[in-house]
């Protein structure tokens, strides 16, 4: 059977109770947090960085898997300081260095996962190069910078032709996603499933979570 793994993004919850949205997501359902870090530059908006992450691993305790979504224009400067933070996994953006190489080895020897990301506007086939040494692509499905934006179905190919090339790797979508458009994900081949605004803006996560699972298993 299919299998895909829900990460919520705690970007649109209450961001004065983020340890208790971080507790509460993992007693819904999810799989593993998904964590944005916007640093006003590499996109339009500001969200935390790993001051923030440290505190966040203290509240949920070792288990929860974070994901860190670096959406930050010197993806360089914060791999020591997440992983000392609590980090599992470091996810950068292809458009934001010159370097992936030595990034990569960096994040890899600091020992979190490596993912790399890429905006809508570019093409799936800078990634394959690097997807030998990774653990897992991310096809953005929105614009990367605010939660709640509508899910990009033209971006699917991109996760189909990814899944077609490294059987093994994990891909993960992350915008949009939520019952309505997780199929679509589901279907290009896509394991690792992030959903703001759908999970954490319901009055009962834990349905929506089900739900998407439910989606994924059809
Ligand atoms: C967008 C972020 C996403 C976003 C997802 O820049 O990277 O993780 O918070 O939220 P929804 O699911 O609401 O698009
Ligand atoms: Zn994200």
């Amino acid at each position: 059977a299919y299998t895909a793994k829900i990460g919520p993004s705690v970007l649109s919850s209450d961001l004065s109770q983020l340890g208790r949205e971080c507790e509460r997501m993992m007693e819904c359902g999810a799989d593993y947090l998904h964590l944005d870090v916007m640093d006003g530059h590499f996109v339009p908006n500001i969200t935390f960085g790993h001051p923030m992450v440290e505190c966040l691993r203290k509240a949920v305790g070792p288990n929860p898997f974070f994901d860190m979504h670096m959406m930050v224009s010197r993806p360089e400067q914060w791999v020591k300081p997440m992983a000392a933070a609590g980090a599992s996994q470091y996810t950068f953006h292809l458009e934001a260095t010159t370097n992936p190489g030595s990034l990569i080895k960096d994040i890899r020897e600091s020992g979190m996962k490596v993912g790399v990301a890429i905006k809508p506007g570019t093409t799936v086939e800078e990634i394959a190069q690097w997807a030998g040494h990774i653990d897992m692509a991310l096809v953005m499905t929105v614009e990367p910078g605010f939660g709640g934006q509508k899910f990009m179905e033209d971006m699917m190919p991109k996760v189909s032709w990814l899944r077609s090339q490294f059987p093994s790797l994990d891909i993960e979508v992350d915008g949009g996603v939520g019952p309505d458009t997780i199929h679509h994900c589901a279907e290009a081949g896509a394991n690792m499933i992030v959903s703001g605004s759908a999970v954490v803006g319901s009055a009962d996560p834990r349905s929506v979570i089900a739900l998407l699972k439910d989606v994924i298993l059809e």
